[in-house]
């Protein structure tokens, strides 16, 4: 009986599909190739290899059907483990998220253990540490827009009170300079929404309804500390942060994603994206 080849079967690891699909993209790919086309034949390869559709998760879907998203192959959808992604462990931690999803992409994780470890050096309390190091946690994972909102929403469960509102409240006080802490409009928004922009209603009135608060300063803090400029010197890793994240986060014994938290789902949606239900 003939037996089924490696080059057969589709890719079941990560490194075994990066491996097949670099292989053919070095057949595919020409010299005139514009890097757009070299990223959807990359693309392609690995769509090809997988053997499986991958539907656009819901949230992109409403954005990705305004620049025209289209479905590739016909046949079976794509459920839980991604060979494009690293595979999570049974029983998550807030750390597993971090190694394995947070800082895939190195900008944005990045951004999140230099703001702690600002935050640590300016000597701000352990809850405060925490809302830092998981401020921009739903950009970097789960979704971009409202990502104030939506990540106070999926650590709320799992961690004091007060952390989840300053992750919540930082969103809006961002767009607020405060002279007593040095904080001012970042050039950022300037060059990325217009010199002339105004947040929307919602937004001023959250920032109105944050600077009255008794956690205004907590929230201020995330944002004083919210630090763009990378020091490429500094090396931060998420394991100098076990500590402060085993006596703040409140790890579910079943692990992240699979406990009865009212936000249980939403891990389970950073741990497989791409489900197509
Ligand atoms: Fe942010
Ligand atoms: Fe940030």
């Amino acid at each position: 009986m003939a037996q089924t080849s490696t080059a057969e079967r589709p890719a079941q690891t990560r490194s075994e599909l990066a491996d097949r699909a670099m292989q053919i993209f070095r057949e595919k790919v020409t010299a005139d190739m514009r890097p757009e086309e070299k990223d959807e034949l990359l693309e392609l390869t690995m769509m090809q290899l997988l053997d499986r559709n991958v539907a656009v998760p819901f949230f992109g879907r409403a954005g990705a059907q305004g620049g025209g998203y289209v479905n590739r192959i016909l046949g079976k959808y794509l459920m839980h483990d991604d060979p494009r992604l690293p595979q999570m462990p049974e029983i998550p931690t807030l750390i597993d998220f971090f190694k394995k999803r947070i800082l895939l992409k190195e900008g944005g994780g990045n951004h999140l253990l230099q703001s702690a470890n600002l935050a640590l050096k300016n000597g701000l309390s352990e809850k405060l540490v925490l809302a830092c190091l998981l401020h921009d946690i739903a950009v970097t994972c789960y979704i971009r827009t409202d990502h104030g909102y939506h990540g106070a929403q999926l650590i709320e469960p799992y961690v004091d009170e007060e952390t989840a509102w300053a992750v919540r409240y930082h969103q809006a006080l961002r767009f607020y300079p405060d002279e007593s802490v040095g904080y001012e409009y970042p050039d950022l928004y300037r060059r990325a929404m217009g010199e002339d922009y105004t947040p929307p209603a919602y937004i001023q009135r959250d920032y109105e309804y944050a600077r009255k608060h008794k956690w205004y300063m907590s929230a201020r803090l995330v944002t004083a500390n919210d630090l763009y400029a990378f020091d490429p010197n500094v090396t931060v890793d998420i394991d100098d942060f076990t500590d402060i994240i085993g006596r703040n986060f409140r790890q579910p014994e079943e692990g992240l994603g699979f406990d009865t938290s009212p936000t249980a789902h939403m891990w389970r949606s950073i741990i497989w994206p791409n489900n197509f239900l």
